[in-house]
């Protein structure tokens, strides 16, 4: 038995004020320079360890900025017109339990391979993805991988996957066990 849980699906992203996606909190990142992603409405500022850096917002909503690191422990603020959001991470190799933060896709790719601005609003390039997903990751891997379905039925890989990187493994947003109860109950 399938049974649909939308509402589930749809909450999921829909949290409330600004988000820090990349990197993720508590998470270990090389020392150097780090791209950093969020989300914000209105004018955002953000403060690494207490300090403004500056940031590129290519639409509303988006945060972009590029920092220097120096090994150590490391807080990242972002405030705006809906609130603040508040990061810890460690620049180096090993931190309390914490993860290294993988970035998606590797190497700074460009926010437009998968994002286009429309009407001024920041949008996915495409209504579905999973055509963008597969230039890079190969589409019959993708049946073995999530067997018994192909990409139609789980065309939002974004339910399941951070697209922007973390530190999980294979990006998963939730457990298997959880990701699949969004359908089969
Ligand atoms: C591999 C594809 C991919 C790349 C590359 C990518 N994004 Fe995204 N981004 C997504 C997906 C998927 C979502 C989730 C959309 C959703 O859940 O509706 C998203 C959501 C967002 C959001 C949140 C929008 C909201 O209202 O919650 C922001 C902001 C954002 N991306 C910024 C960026 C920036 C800046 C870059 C470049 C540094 C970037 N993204 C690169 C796939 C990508
Ligand atoms: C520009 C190329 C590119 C695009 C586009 C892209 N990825 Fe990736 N992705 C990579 C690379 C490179 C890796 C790391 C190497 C690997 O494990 O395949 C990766 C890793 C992953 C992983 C973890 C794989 C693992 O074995 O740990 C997942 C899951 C993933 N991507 C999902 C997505 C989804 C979902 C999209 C579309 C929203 C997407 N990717 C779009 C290049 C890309
Ligand atoms: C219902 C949740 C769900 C959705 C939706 C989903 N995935 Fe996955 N994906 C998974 C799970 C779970 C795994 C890990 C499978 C494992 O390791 O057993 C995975 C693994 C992967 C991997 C790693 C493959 C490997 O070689 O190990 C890639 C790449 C990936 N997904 C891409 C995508 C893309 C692209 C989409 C959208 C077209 C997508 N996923 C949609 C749950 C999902
Ligand atoms: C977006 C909704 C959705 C998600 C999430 C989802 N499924 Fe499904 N599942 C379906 C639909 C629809 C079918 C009916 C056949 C099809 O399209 O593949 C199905 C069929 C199946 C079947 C065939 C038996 C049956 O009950 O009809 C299995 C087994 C299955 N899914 C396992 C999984 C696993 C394991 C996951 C987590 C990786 C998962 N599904 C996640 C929608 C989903």
């Amino acid at each position: 038995m399938v049974a649909f849980s939308l509402i589930l699906l749809s909450s999921l992203h829909a949290q409330e004020g600004p988000s820090i996606f990349a990197p993720a909190n508590e998470t270990i990142v090389p020392p150097g320079s780090l791209r950093v992603i969020a989300r914000a409405a209105g004018k955002a500022t953000l403060t690494l360890d207490g300090k403004p850096v500056p940031i590129a917002q290519p639409a509303p909503g988006v945060v972009l900025a590029e920092i220097k690191l120096a090994a150590g422990p490391h807080q990242l603020t972002l405030a705006a017109e809906d609130g603040e959001a508040k990061i810890s991470f460690f620049a180096g190799k090993e931190h309390n339990a914490w993860k290294m933060f993988q970035p998606h896709p590797p190497g700074n790719a460009a926010c437009d391979t998968c994002h286009a601005v429309k009407n001024n609003e920041w949008a996915l390039k495409r209504a579905t993805l999973a055509p963008l997903c597969h230039t890079c990751h190969d589409a019959a891997r993708f049946t073995a991988v999530h067997s018994p379905h192909n990409t139609a039925t789980l065309v939002d890989c974004q339910n399941c996957h951070f697209p922007h990187g973390s530190p999980a493994s294979k990006h998963l947003r939730m457990e298997k066990a959880v990701a699949c109860k969004q359908c089969h109950s």
